[in-house]
């Protein structure tokens, strides 16, 4: 439990993080193992409560990297990823044991109509069998065992219920309900968990889990409004990589969190000032980089060029501002000069440069940096120095 700062106990929600594993098989995301490594080595800065490294069967590169990592990181649990069956299973449990008491494996099955009849070629009442087996085989070398219903949004509620609580039967101590293809909506999702808390008999000897992708944009919204019907794991990916749009990125999850914790009674344990570094680790390893309006992390998410925004800052950072950019490991805002920038942010800027220009002189630099800033996306330090000797010039 962490303490909300009115004193209040406020719920901790596990960060389960998967850029290592669903982040890392999207397109242009694969890292070798030492890359690998190095951003484990930042999840443990950031305090994760869960890595999922990789898949340990799918390539022997993944399988070394799983087993590094269940090697040489201490804090967090490690995940490793596997289909429901024995050889995967087997597989994953080789590279993970290495973690200890903190290896945990994930295994899943499709449990959804479509996926049933067209991926698995399978009537439900095998994969239903196959979901219980698998969490058997996993919970004979581990007690850790989370189990996913692929595509659990798109499946029929009573059997979604029905191998929920077999596997819970089975030794599944997470289950995790993914929108495996990003199409829910935060009110149906809400549902959906509270369906499962209501209907599973023994759902209180596991922790829900969600994880959810972000094809229309949604992600974020949809775990917050899970975590609210009674899900206590998230899964989430540094800068949101992951199959297609991604998945719910961590660092809007985490300050959604933190930032609104007046209705949201819920922690992390995430140090948030260690997401820009990761969000900057991850994109130097990939040399995918993030939008620069991404929230959090974007280069704009803490830039102000607007006038009356950068007044408003110059007077206090809470009129645009509703987290502090060092909450999040930057040092701090921009007001970024230019066509848009007022008087206020022109003079503070110069005045910061050394140049402090009488009340005429500081008209005059101001239209002719207007005029330079109609030509120019931004107005550098520099221009304004120069600005400035030009207009010396002139006196
Ligand atoms: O999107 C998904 O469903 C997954 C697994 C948890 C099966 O990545
Ligand atoms: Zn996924």
């Amino acid at each position: 439990m962490a303490t909300a700062p009115n004193g209040d106990e406020r719920q901790i929600v596990r960060i389960f993080d998967t850029t290592l594993r669903d982040g890392e098989q999207s397109p242009g995301n694969s890292m070798n193992i030492e890359e690998k490594l190095r951003v484990a080595r930042q999840l443990e800065k950031l305090r994760v409560d869960v890595i999922e490294a990789g898949f340990p069967i799918a390539s022997e590169g993944d399988f070394e990297a799983v087993r590094l990592i269940a090697q040489q990181i201490r804090g967090p649990q490690i995940a490793g990823f596997c289909r429901a069956l024995d050889a995967d299973i087997d597989r994953a449990w080789e590279a993970l044991q290495y973690a200890g008491e903190n290896a945990r494996i994930h295994t899943f099955i499709a449990t959804s109509d479509i996926h049933m009849k067209y991926k698995l070629k399978m009537e439900p009442a095998r994969v239903l069998d196959a979901a219980v087996k698998a969490v058997r085989r996993a919970a004979s070398y581990t007690p850790n065992v989370e189990f996913a219903c692929e595509d659990a949004v798109r499946t029929r509620l009573p059997f979604l219920a029905e191998v929920v609580e077999a596997v819970i039967d089975a030794g599944a101590t997470t289950v995790n309900i993914p929108d495996t293809v990003g199409y829910t909506i935060p009110f149906e999702y809400f549902s959906i968990i509270r369906y499962l808390k209501e209907n599973v008999r023994n759902i209180d000897r596991a922790v829900i889990s969600v994880h959810c992708h972000n094809d229309l944009g949604l992600a974020v919204a949809n775990s917050i409004a899970a975590v609210q019907a009674g899900a206590r794991q998230v899964e989430c990916a540094i800068n949101g990589i992951g199959e297609r749009a991604g998945n719910c990125s961590l660092e809007e999850f985490v300050m959604a969190l933190r930032t609104r914790h007046d209705i949201l009674p819920f922690a992390t344990n995430v140090v948030t000032e260690q997401l820009t570094p990761a969000s900057r680790l991850l994109t130097a390893i990939t040399g995918i980089g993030v939008q620069p309006n991404k929230a959090i992390v974007g280069a704009n998410a803490f830039a102000h060029e607007a006038g009356i925004h950068q007044h408003g800052m110059l007077m206090d950072k809470s009129t645009y501002e509703i987290m502090t950019p060092e909450s999040v490991g930057l040092s701090s805002s921009a007001l970024v000069l230019g066509k848009h920038s007022g008087r206020h942010a022109f003079k503070k800027r110069l005045e910061a440069l050394g140049h402090h220009l009488d009340e005429e002189c500081l008209n005059r630099a101001f239209e002719r940096f207007k005029a330079l800033a109609d030509l120019k996306k931004e107005v550098f330090d520099e221009d304004l120095d120069a600005l400035v000797v030009d207009e010396s010039r002139q006196e």
